[in-house]
């Protein structure tokens, strides 16, 4: 280890924000319309048509999408969701706002998402929906899924919080399924601080969603406090207070603009970090199969254990004193005290979950990463395999 290179600090994640979002905020502050309104509209209207879609309807978070999406197909009391357990709890919880149960699923080493076997075995005839994640931004086995969700009556919705832009066999994340939900989280590809999208090309979910994330109330609802609007509204069904606002969509708009631009930033960070690492017998480097691409949303990088002397715990703190902030996506959720109280699940449910989670760890990958932050994330990353390395 250099002195010198310890110096560097490079954190897990930063937004790649300048000039032109302060611009389009203080643009919208000025304009004294603050909420939902034309921005965010003109958001909507720009997101599917970049992700090729009929419909996006901006919500105030990827959980909220979930929310609603979960909601347009009528999930009941007592129905299954299919979810894979290396996911975030937003996948999950959303399921148990209804009193359904989500059925947490193993998932396929190659690519770390849910494996459809596995997803097979478990459906039941109280299975209604299946939550396909794409961790990381790799597309899931998407034939297969349809093929499945087609066979035994299942509704797909696509959770894509990491997969903006991704695509399988040349199509968009956000255009194969039902419905699809996007987050605009802050460490996501593209942010607008807190935020999600939903994307479908049915035209009655898009109408149910648009009136269900603003209290369940009539179409421009939105407009009642505006020059144009009126006084008058009725509420069509108890709904939600998950509407986007036009400071985000400011924000939004900007970051769309640019999200092409950023994806190549992050495909370049990764192709540099396994072209580094491959040579490691003790590194296993993220791949995605050459019918999809990835967002490169997360760099998740595996270890081979029996080729270390450390475990991955370790691992982890020994990129923390060498100046890299670094993270785990994601403790399998069947292993969690809430999951594990209410549902019964224990360690050894889900076997391939468990052990890629043990030996995964996720590096900085960002757009706005200068050049010597990516090459202090290498240097620090070889650095620890020659040190511990067997
Ligand atoms: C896989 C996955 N799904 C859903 C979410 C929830 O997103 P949001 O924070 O926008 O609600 C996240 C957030 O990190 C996530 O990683």
């Amino acid at each position: 280890m250099t002195t010198s290179s310890i110096q560097v600090q490079v954190p897990f994640h930063r937004a790649d924000l300048g000039e032109d979002e302060v611009k389009a905020v203080s643009e919208v502050i000025r304009s004294g319309w603050l909420t939902m309104g034309a921005k965010t509209f003109e958001f909507e209207r720009e997101f599917a048509a970049y992700i090729g879609s009929k419909h996006a309807i901006a919500v105030s978070s990827c959980t909220a999408a979930l929310h609603l999406a979960l909601e347009a197909v009528g999930l009941a009391r007592g129905d299954e969701v299919l979810v894979p357990t290396t996911t975030f709890t937003a996948t999950a919880e959303v399921v148990t706002y209804f009193g359904a149960k989500p059925v947490f699923v193993d998932i396929d080493p190659a690519t770390l998402n849910i494996d459809p076997r596995d997803a097979e075995r478990k459906v039941t005839s109280r299975t209604k929906v299946i939550i396909p994640v794409h961790l990381a931004g790799v597309p899931c086995e998407m034939t297969e899924i349809a093929e499945l969700a087609a066979q035994h009556h299942l509704h797909v919705i696509e959770d894509a919080a990491h997969a903006l832009p991704s695509s399988y066999e040349g199509r968009r994340i956000g255009t194969l399924s039902e419905l699809t939900a996007f987050s605009f989280y802050a460490t996501k590809t593209l942010t607008t601080a807190e935020g999600g999208m939903i994307t479908t090309d049915n035209e009655q979910h898009a109408k149910r969603l648009q009136m269900m994330r603003l209290h369940g109330i009539s179409r421009d609802a939105w407009k009642r406090y505006s020059a144009e609007g009126s006084w008058f509204y009725e509420v069509q069904e108890p709904g939600y207070k998950y509407n986007f606002t036009d400071l985000q969509a400011a924000l939004g708009l900007v970051q769309l603009a640019k999200c092409d631009r950023m994806t190549v930033a992050r495909e370049q960070i990764a192709a540099r970090y396994s072209s580094a690492f491959r040579s490691f017998g003790c590194f296993e480097v993220p791949t995605v199969s050459s019918d999809r691409t990835s967002s490169w949303h997360l760099y998740i990088l595996r270890l081979h254990l029996d080729q270390l002397r450390i475990d991955r715990n370790r691992f982890i703190r020994e990129l923390a004193e060498r100046g890299l902030g670094t993270s785990v996506h994601f403790i399998p959720l069947h292993l969690q005290p809430a999951y594990q109280r209410e549902y019964g699940y224990k360690s050894g449910d889900l076997p391939v979950a468990e052990r890629e989670y043990n030996r995964s760890l996720s590096l900085p990958i960002y757009s706005g990463m200068r050049d010597e932050e990516i090459e202090h994330v290498i240097w620090a990353v070889c650095d620890v395999a020659t040190k511990w390395s067997r």
